[in-house]
């Protein structure tokens, strides 16, 4: 077969799935055949992680049967704290949650049992633990102490009550859990591609999912929203917005929060958390913010070769400010995209083993050919001479 390039991969099918549905030009995405907006009213984190992972909606029995699995995955083992502990206070969430995800693998015998049924259990404990550890992270790294999982709360109740000692109002708790259930899976997104990269070569899952959290954290996927709350915080009132953005175009830099590679139209998980957002904001005083939000989508649809471009407000763009709402630091937004999507990256992975082949695309080649090796000594002399190197003090091994 004659080989295309296609830089970004963009019109390549690299996987087939049964787990979402996307249409790019009419807005539509859906988790197994069930649309977003009715998941995102109606549905919840844990049964719509059932649903990504087993193709239909639980029975009650079922559903209660696997939020007691999940919640009986909160806590993780006591060593894993002396590994937070090992991450300097001033790391950046997401590459402690990267560290963390990974470490997880050391306290779990079955890390490397590739069967179906341990694979499975490893993604309850992945999608279990990955708030708990976020939660972990950002206790120590303020210098407060950890807090015990409560195994009787939901997934996002529950990480609200270990960030912040306090238990979730109900809407605070269904605010998160709408914000995770919108998040869950999306396609062959860059993330869930790396997770689906990484087991096709029979790595273990806790090798994929450290894989998809780096993969994540970028700012052209995960990392907007946190990149949206950090436009907001810099433009600071609603009677700046116009000068900013318009600077921001003029110079033809990117509006965070706007455009997406497969959705041409406005993202149908932006269309039900524009008007969540802004409930979510009127409860908690956040308001101002909201109509922020709401100016910059004026002005950035009224540009029109940004239409023609296809760019509407993506899922960041009103998440941001419902997990600003919530309490949550910045830089803590990105690591909920990462909680949520655990689920999707999860299931990719099971579902890529079951008919696996190893993904391996070709590079186009663009250096010379055949050049004559040179000996080292007939390469000339180096511009600047060095010293021997010797481990710095902080680096040493030595006792
Ligand atoms: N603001 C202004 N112009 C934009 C934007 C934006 N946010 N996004 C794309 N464009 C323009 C871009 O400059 C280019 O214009 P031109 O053709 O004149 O050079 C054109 O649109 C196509 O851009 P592209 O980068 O080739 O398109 P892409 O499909 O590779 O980009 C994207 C997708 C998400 C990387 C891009 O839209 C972007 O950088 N958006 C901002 C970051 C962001 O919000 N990311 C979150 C995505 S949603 C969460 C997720 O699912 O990961």
């Amino acid at each position: 077969m004659p080989l295309i390039v296609d830089k970004g991969l963009g019109n390549t099918i690299a996987a087939e799935t049964t787990l979402s549905f996307i249409d790019g030009v009419k807005g539509v995405l859906e988790y197994v055949g069930y649309d977003i907006d009715s998941l995102a009213r109606y549905s919840t984190f844990e049964e719509t992680t059932w649903l990504l992972w087993h193709g239909h909606l639980p029975t009650a029995q079922e559903l209660s049967a696997f939020t007691r699995q999940l919640q009986s995955e909160y806590c993780v083992d006591r060593r894993l704290l002396d590994v937070v502990r090992a991450i300097p206070r001033t790391a950046a969430p997401m590459d402690a949650l990267r560290t963390l995800v990974s470490a997880l693998a050391h306290f779990d015998t079955e890390a490397d049992d590739p069967s179906l049924a341990a694979n499975e259990r490893k993604s309850i404990r992945l999608v279990a633990k990955t708030a708990t550890l976020v939660a972990l992270f950002d206790r120590y790294r303020k210098g407060k102490s950890f807090i015990e999982p409560d195994c009787s709360l939901s997934l996002a109740a529950n990480f609200l009550w270990m960030l912040t000692g306090a238990k979730p109002t109900a809407p605070m708790a269904r605010a998160l859990d709408v914000c995770l259930v919108l998040h869950a899976d999306h396609g062959l997104n860059a993330s869930t591609f790396a997770a689906r990269v990484t087991i096709s070569t029979q790595s273990d899952m806790y090798s994929a999912a450290t894989t998809a959290v780096g993969t994540l954290k970028g700012p052209l996927h995960g990392g907007a929203n946190q990149e949206v709350m950090e436009m907001l915080v810099e433009i600071g009132d609603i009677s700046k917005v116009d000068g900013y953005i318009a600077s921001k175009l003029a110079r033809k830099e990117r509006i965070m929060g706007f455009g997406h590679r497969v959705y041409k139209a406005y993202d149908p998980r932006a269309t039900y958390l524009k008007t969540f957002a802004k409930q979510v904001a009127a409860d908690t005083g956040n308001l101002p913010l909201y109509e922020m939000t709401r100016r910059i989508e004026e002005i950035v649809l009224a540009q029109p070769n940004i239409v023609e471009k296809g760019i509407f407000p993506n899922v960041d763009f009103y998440s941001a400010t419902t997990y600003y709402a919530l309490g949550l630091d910045l830089d803590l937004f990105t690591c909920m995209f990462a909680a949520s999507r655990m689920a999707g990256w999860t299931g990719h992975c099971i579902e890529q083993l079951a008919a696996n082949k190893l993904i391996r695309p070709h590079a186009d080649y663009r250096g010379p050919h055949g050049l004559t090796y040179q000996p080292l000594d007939q390469r000339g002399v180096p511009e600047t001479s060095s010293t021997s190197p010797s481990c710095s003090a902080a680096m040493s091994v030595t006792a």
